[in-house]
């Protein structure tokens, strides 16, 4: 049976209206190539240079003066995320102006001043250079042109993003397009418990991603963790309950199994359950009002059904998360090289009332943690087959929407940025 096709809208990155790839959109059919060449690697290695980029949250630098970097490596970038004192969330180069040493080298800190490390040129929160130290002998220098070079950064709902294109004037309110509205004052703060994990992974980091985008792969790679927890009786193939299009972006909801029993066998998992109920995240219950949970809002679960388990919202490029009841978590995707990527969560939990509580959520983070690792393995054994040249294309069915429309959307930037670089020779 074939499953409702929702609308599909055009989307902006930037340098005008785009519309997904239709063959793909028709097909499924994705060339193979898009996760082994070079070629292609190098076009989105441009893209990544151009559209906005989620990278941070601002709850991770909450006073003036807290900082964090993150580094880009397909744009050879790392980047200082700094509030100032004015409690403006800014982005700068993390690269000094003196001789082009990185300035910060731990990943966070408080305070707001950067004092670098070869000769102790000092910068402050908002990139203007306070101090160079004997001074005379740079009669050359003009302090106040002599900044931090700034990154563009804005924020949506608490999600920090920048954008590496410099004479880009694109608003991040236009390149998230139909999504600026949804979500309004989520209350993503009623889960500030959180957890990073992170790992490299040998392949394409588009089959990294796509791992996440659909859940088909449940039953049959997570037979041992997960696959009860989300396939039921009424949904054995765990289709999506709901799916939407948004510009370059895209939602689902993903179910869950509302008849899944503990095992007698599991007894650890029996007390873990037990002590916060869990579908993939634990809720600890520590938010009983509706308006503090993500269940209360109006734009999640928009089926209303009693078989949801999440609600996954994919950005383009690489960017996702998900709302479930228990907590929130994301996944951000780094390209390294067309056979490598770096792979990012950051789980959130309300936090934890008590031991037993504690212990859940800990439970809940290796359950997590357990079922990534299925995914992060099978992607390297499928990364290193697919380099054969065997198989020409891969084929997406409908019940895989996020994946076909990413591919969509992704192939349509690519032929976007290959006509204007042919354009500008
Ligand atoms: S390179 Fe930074 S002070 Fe010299
Ligand atoms: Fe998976």
């Amino acid at each position: 049976m074939g499953m409702e096709q929702p609308a599909l809208p055009s989307f902006d990155l930037g340098s005008g209206p785009l519309m997904p790839d239709p063959f793909i959109m028709e097909t499924g059919k994705v060339d193979l190539a898009v996760y082994t060449s070079q070629q292609r690697f190098d076009v989105e290695r441009e893209i990544f240079g151009r559209v906005w980029l989620n990278i941070a949250e601002t709850a991770e630098i909450p006073n003036a003066g807290d900082w964090i970097v993150r580094d880009v490596k397909v744009r050879s970038s790392s980047i200082l995320i700094v509030r100032g004192k004015d409690m403006q969330v800014r982005a700068f180069h993390n690269i000094c102006s003196h001789r082009g040493m990185k300035l910060v080298w731990d990943d966070k800190g408080r305070g707001g001043r950067f004092s670098c490390p070869y000769h102790a040129w000092m910068f402050d929160s908002a990139g203007d250079l306070l101090h160079i130290p004997d001074e005379g002998c740079f009669p050359h220098v003009d302090k106040k042109a002599s900044g931090l070079t700034p990154v563009r950064c804005d924020h949506w709902e608490g999600m920090i993003f920048i954008n590496l294109d410099a004479e880009g004037t694109q608003p991040l309110a236009d390149y998230l397009g139909p999504l600026t509205d949804k979500l309004k004052n989520v209350p993503f703060a009623s889960y500030p418990y959180t957890a990073r994990v992170g790992s490299l992974i040998d392949a394409n980091w588009k089959l990294a991603i796509e791992a996440q985008c659909e859940a088909y792969h449940v039953r049959a790679l997570h037979s041992r963790t997960v696959s009860k927890m989300l396939s039921s009786k009424e949904n054995p193939f765990v289709h999506p309950l709901h799916v939407e299009f948004l510009g370059a972006h895209r939602m689902n909801s993903v179910p869950r199994n509302p008849d899944y029993e503990l095992s007698p066998e599991k007894l650890v998992q029996a007390f873990s359950f037990m002590n916060a109920q869990q579908m993939v995240i634990a809720d600890t219950g520590a938010q009983d009002s509706p308006d503090e949970t993500f269940a209360g809002h109006p734009d999640i679960n928009p089926t209303n059904s009693n078989l949801w388990g999440n609600d996954q919202f994919v950005l383009y490029p690489h960017f996702i998360f998900h709302l479930s009841l228990g907590g929130w978590w994301l996944h951000r995707f780094w390209p390294i090289a067309a056979d490598k990527c770096y792979w990012e969560a950051v789980y959130h939990f309300e936090r934890p009332q008590s031991l037993r509580n504690q212990f859940a959520v800990q439970y809940s983070l290796a359950l997590n943690r357990d079922t990534l690792m299925e995914d992060n393995l099978a992607l390297v054994q499928q990364q290193e087959v697919m380099e054969s040249g065997a198989k020409k294309i891969v084929q997406f069915g409908e019940q895989e929407a996020l994946c076909k429309h990413l591919a969509a959307v992704s192939e349509a930037a690519v032929n976007d940025a290959e006509a204007s670089r042919i354009a500008a020779q």
